[in-house]
């Protein structure tokens, strides 16, 4: 059976890792959720205190970060590990939220994650979730999603999320991250957030998650058995 590689971009909270993770799944392929490399590398930011404004500094912090996904035996998904330590739940917190798109702004550290995402997608069969996967990791994937729902769904999606991690944030806090996140996102001069040509769009702000999943999964068959 041919193996595809399948890019699932679109704006904060859409759905776009618990989706792509059911489908690398169903299809047994390899799931990497680059949004977790670029939070990683804030964590890193954060703990060392770099000023994301100093090239020389971010250059050096770079040079002394190892981003790792290992396989949770126990949950069956892969977890994200910094420098050996597995930071998969610290990461998600708010803090990291509200300072990860200014770093991964950073034309150095997008250039660092996107040689690494591409060597991860060298032999096929990976569904990689993010921002630019479409158009900068993998112009040349098979497949390519862009996930959009309007922004009072997301929010609400993203603060039930934090809620079951013991994070109670205001739904207003929520929206201004989100908004804020997206408008970095886009407007950024390396990989901004942009719809692939050839990429489907799905809103899901109507949708179930059921439902889009088997939208994908159909695109993915026929892409793998017809194409
Ligand atoms: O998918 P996420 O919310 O975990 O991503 C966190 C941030 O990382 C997001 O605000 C934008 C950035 N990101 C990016 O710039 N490029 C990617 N390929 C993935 C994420």
């Amino acid at each position: 059976m041919r193996k595809i590689n399948i890019a699932i971009d679109g704006f904060s909270s859409c759905g776009k890792s618990s989706t792509a993770k059911i489908i690398a799944k169903q299809l047994g392929y390899a799931y990497i959720d680059t949004g977790a490399m670029y939070r990683a590398i804030t964590l890193y930011f954060t703990e060392h205190y770099i000023n994301s404004t100093d090239p020389i500094a971010v250059s050096h912090a770079l040079e002394k970060i190892e981003l790792k996904f290992v396989p949770n035996l126990q949950t069956n998904q892969s977890e994200i590990f910094l420098n050996g330590l597995n930071v998969e739940t610290e990461i998600r917190k708010m803090y990291i939220a509200e300072r990860v798109s200014e770093v991964a702004a950073i034309v150095d550290v997008r250039r660092n994650l996107v040689a690494q995402q591409q060597r991860m997608g060298k032999k096929k069969g990976i569904v990689m979730d993010g921002r630019d996967i479409g158009t900068m990791v993998f112009p040349d994937a098979e497949l390519k999603i862009f996930m959009t729902a309007d922004v009072q769904v997301r929010a609400e999606r993203r603060q039930k999320e934090l809620f079951e991690k013991n994070e109670l944030v205001e739904l207003h806090k929520v929206i201004e991250n989100l908004k804020h996140r997206d408008n970095i996102d886009t407007n950024r001069s390396e990989g901004p957030l942009r719809k692939a040509q050839e990429a489907l769009e799905i809103d899901t702000t109507f949708i179930t998650f059921d439902e889009q999943v088997d939208i994908i999964m159909g695109m993915a068959l026929s892409k793998i058995y017809l194409d």
